[in-house]
């Protein structure tokens, strides 16, 4: 696929935002205007700013000097090569502004400051990628004890993308999402030692969709905190984490329209956990499916003893209306932790809870335990109806169609003690499935400032790639499509949503 160079700006904008994907969505995610528009109005090359590109020079003021000239409109631009940080950048009160990383980012290993190497706040028309796929972030983590700093984080930043980025080794948390609306997050991975406290992505606010991520830590996958709503998580490969989950959740818990779907995680404490101890408020309207997996420790586990957490005050969160449905695949050991988990509140029993489709087996031994506890609804160890305590232990014995196709190369996790290496953007998420939208450096997406129009052909992996090239208008991708994905010149491939990209 080519960068296609003539397309007008309005063309491009028309493209830009993304369609409401999915009922969880209350309007659209994503930046406002175009990258080419930014920068079309103004570049600000952190080299022009007194930037250096040297992994032991500290880059922050650079950064801060050229995004203050461009939060009004335009392009910080950081261009490859290795830039050192040392204090922390806080970028604060932009409109339609981008951040073109195409470099990579080091800290300063002499720098020990707790706070977070780069953050923005208060933002909005913002679009935080690399034009190349290749820009990264370097904590060098495994040289600290897990307590300083985190990488990026967002406050209160609307209608912005991220995307494209490598966040490795952090010291402690990689990205979160604070009180943030509008958003998109795709196409970026994630990879810290294999510790607790190295969260991967932390997400709280409202209509954000975050897909095609894949994870390496011993923390947090693509976790949901309170308050949160219409929250959209697919494509997400939990590559020997934590895993993904939603909480820990305390008073007033406000979480509702939360989507997770096409999820796979290997070697992770579990597949998906929910988790509080006390406390109050809601959790209502959640749909988890398509959760495939294998050698994780727990797989659906909803505690609300959760005691690894502080006990909040009040008597407990009230679950209402979750889904758990088209989950395959096998657990470490069944009749340890079991397949299914669900621990309820005794004094506000989870009501409307939904188990289908749920197919898991041992690898070792050969049962899996379900437990369930103050849980009504349908499937698995639920019971009918709506009130009382009581508490229930099912040992099956057998299973089917648990089978699942894995991911390529899934090995063996970080240490603590060894550098993680800056590793490339992965072009599949989900076995089978493509990214929804393109890599930057893969596609006719070009970057901003510097289009790259001769990045690397993605590896294609196990997706359905047929044969052949399509011509102008023919669909070339889409969730489930098995069909060509090449465009004829000089079309190129553009997603218009999940499930439809087309040569345009
Ligand atoms: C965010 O984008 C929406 C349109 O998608 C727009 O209505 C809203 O005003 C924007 N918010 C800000 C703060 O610009
Ligand atoms: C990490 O903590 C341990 C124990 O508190 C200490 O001995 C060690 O020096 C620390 N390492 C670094 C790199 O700070
Ligand atoms: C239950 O949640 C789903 C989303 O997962 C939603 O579509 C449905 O309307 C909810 N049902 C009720 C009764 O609120
Ligand atoms: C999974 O993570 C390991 C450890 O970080 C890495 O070596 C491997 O390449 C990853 N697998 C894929 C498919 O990205």
């Amino acid at each position: 696929m080519k960068y296609r160079p003539s397309l007008s700006l309005a063309a491009a904008a028309l493209f830009l935002l993304e369609p409401w994907v999915q009922a969880q969505l209350s309007g659209s995610v994503g930046p406002t205007t175009s990258r080419a528009a930014k920068a079309a109005k103004k570049v600000c090359n952190i080299m022009n700013y007194g930037g250096v590109a040297s992994a032991t020079t500290d880059n922050s003021a650079a950064i801060t000097a050229a995004w203050n000239a461009c939060k009004g409109g335009g392009e910080v631009y950081i261009p490859s090569g290795s830039y050192g940080l040392s204090s922390w950048v806080t970028l604060s009160g932009g409109s339609g502004v981008s951040i073109n990383l195409e470099g990579v980012i080091y800290r300063i290993t002499s720098a020990t400051a707790g706070g977070t190497m780069i953050s923005v706040s208060s933002t909005t028309d913002f679009e935080f990628y690399s034009g190349n796929s290749k820009g990264a972030i370097q904590g060098y983590g495994y040289l600290l004890n897990a307590s300083d700093p985190r990488l990026v984080r967002l406050t209160q930043v609307t209608n912005f993308s991220f995307h494209d980025i490598a966040l490795v080794d952090a010291p402690e948390f990689s990205l979160v999402m604070d009180t943030c609306s509008n958003g998109e997050v795709y196409n970026s991975i994630v990879r810290a030692g294999s510790e607790g406290g190295l969260d991967g992505v932390d997400v709280w606010g409202q209509n954000i969709w975050i897909h095609d991520i894949e994870v390496t830590n011993k923390d947090e996958c693509v976790t949901v905190k309170s308050p949160a709503s219409n929250i959209l998580v697919e494509s997400i490969f939990c590559n020997w984490s934590g895993g993904s989950a939603m909480g820990s959740l305390g008073a007033n818990t406000d979480i509702s329209n939360i989507y997770y779907r096409n999820v796979y995680s290997q070697n992770c404490n579990q597949m998906y956990m929910i988790k509080s101890w006390g406390g109050s408020g809601t959790v209502k309207n959640v749909k988890l499916e398509n959760f495939w997996g294998h050698s994780n420790a727990y797989t659906l586990d909803l505690n609300a003893y959760w005691t690894s957490m502080t006990q909040a005050p009040g008597d407990g969160v009230s679950y209402q209306n979750i889904t758990f449905t088209g989950w395959k695949g096998t657990n470490s050991n069944g009749a340890q932790r079991g397949s299914i988990q669900v621990l309820c509140p005794s004094a506000v029993p989870c009501t409307g809870i939904t188990i289908s489709d749920v197919n898991i087996w041992t690898e070792s031994g050969s049962t899996e335990k379900e437990i369930c506890e103050n849980a009504y609804g349908t499937g698995g160890c639920l019971r009918a109806g709506s009130g009382g305590t009581y508490t229930t232990t099912v040992t099956r014995t057998t299973a089917s169609n648990y089978a699942i196709q894995t991911m390529p190369n899934e090995i063996k996790a970080w240490g603590l003690g060894t550098e993680i290496p800056i590793p490339a953007i992965p072009t599949s998420f989900f076995p089978g499935l493509r990214p929804i939208s393109a890599l930057m450096a893969a596609s006719s997406n070009g970057g901003g400032a510097t289009p790259t129009t001769a990045g690397p052909t993605p590896t294609t992996t196990s997706a359905g790639t047929g044969g052949g090239v399509q011509s102008e208008y023919g669909q070339c991708g889409g969730s489930g499509y098995s069909g060509p994905t090449a465009c004829a010149a000089p079309y190129a491939c553009s997603t218009l949503n999940p499930y439809y990209a087309q040569c345009l």
